[in-house]
């Protein structure tokens, strides 16, 4: 499934809000659509790049996080699954420890422009 098949996915242009609006090094939650058909995403920011991705660990196919916004490890070196404790990249979603090893979170393409996080094509 690609990011383009969810129905409630936003389109390319999508402002998600300002960059400094995610604190460095930190993750957060933004939801599109109703519980049935909507996704989530999250966006972690480092510096003054972002990726984003889709909220779903791709071992158990649940939330990542157990609390609003609590994505990333205490160190800010790692997107974490709070289920299980795998831990992903920032920069790709790459699985690198936990029993989804070797496995991506799906990325939401996204774009950093005039100090905003945009949806991209
Ligand atoms: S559900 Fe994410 S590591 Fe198990």
């Amino acid at each position: 499934m690609g990011w383009r098949d969810y129905p409630a996915a936003p389109g390319a242009g999508t402002v998600l809000c300002e960059l400094a609006a995610i604190p460095d090094g930190e993750g957060r939650e933004f939801v599109f659509g109703n519980s049935v058909s909507g996704v989530r995403v999250l966006i972690v920011r480092r510096g003054d790049r972002a990726w984003g991705y889709v909220n779903r660990c791709p071992h158990n196919y649940i939330p990542l996080n157990d609390m609003p916004d609590r994505f990333v490890s205490f160190d800010h070196e790692w997107i974490v699954c709070s289920t299980h404790g795998a831990v992903f990249r920032y920069e790709d979603g790459f699985c690198e420890d936990g029993p989804c090893q070797g496995r991506n979170l799906e990325a939401l393409p996204i774009l950093v422009e005039n100090a905003a996080i945009v949806v991209a094509d």
